[in-house]
């Protein structure tokens, strides 16, 4: 994966770069999804490889987790084999200035905030570009639902204010189907003031699997940015 002279990239490769740097040998290691995480995890291959780092394992939060940890050498475990997670390294679409967050644009947010969740550090890895004053400014909210249950799920959205559409696939006809056999509603709100209230009246709502916002999870937000020219990281 090459970063150069692409900004948006390089932000990216840093702040993933950045948040591996913060693992120790010996950590169970949950693994996030989407690009910015994939620059993490082929770190933590690196530093694998070198003799750096030594003896992780890696709690997959998708397909694509699984795909990169086999090509960076990172050996994995399941929930059923562990009895906890160290850290855990994930990206997302927007972070307010409380730490919460929009996350779901690679549809894997539900398995995402349960290894996310049950880390005893969540690391949050993004570039600039993904800070909000108010969660849902820039990025529709994603909603994991149950094939049978979308009709009645968008129409349950529909009278909870929010525009739900059905998320469509690129390079494959019809619907996303998600890691799980599942399909996502993305979902426009005006406003979202209360996030946390949110989250639970469209998980409560029959049929949905999960949804996007991640509220009190985030313990570090590292942001990737560009300052004179140069890709430099800071922390939230
Ligand atoms: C995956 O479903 C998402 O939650 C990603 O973590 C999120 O979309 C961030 O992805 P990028 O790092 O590719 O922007």
């Amino acid at each position: 994966m090459s970063a150069e002279n692409d900004p948006v990239k390089l932000m990216k490769q840093q702040v993933g770069v950045a948040a591996a740097a913060r693992v120790q040998s010996g950590s169970i290691v949950g693994l996030g999804t989407g690009s910015t995480t994939a620059y993490a995890i082929q770190a933590l291959g690196d530093r694998l490889k070198s003799g750096d780092l030594k003896d992780i394992k890696g709690v997959p939060t998708s397909f694509q987790a699984i795909v990169l940890a086999r090509q960076y050498g990172i050996p994995l475990v399941t929930l059923d084999e562990i009895g906890s997670i160290d850290l855990a390294i994930d990206g997302a679409d927007e972070v307010d200035p409380q730490k919460n967050l929009i996350k779901g644009g690679g549809a894997a947010h539900t398995q995402e905030k349960i290894v996310d969740s049950l880390a005893a550090q969540f690391i949050v890895v993004v570039d600039g570009g993904k800070l909000v004053d108010r969660l849902g400014s820039t990025f529709l909210l994603p909603v994991e639902v149950i094939p049978m249950a979308v009709t009645p799920a968008m129409r349950a959205i529909a009278k909870l204010g929010g525009k739900p559409e059905l998320r469509m696939g690129i390079k494959k006809a019809g619907p996303v189907v998600t890691d799980q056999g599942n399909l996502v509603i993305d979902v426009k709100f005006d406003r979202i003031d209360n996030p946390a209230e949110l989250e639970k009246t469209l998980n409560n709502i029959p049929g949905v699997l999960e949804n996007g916002l991640f509220v009190g999870v985030a313990d570090v937000v590292l942001i990737g940015e560009i300052v004179d020219g140069k890709p430099i990281v800071r922390e939230m």
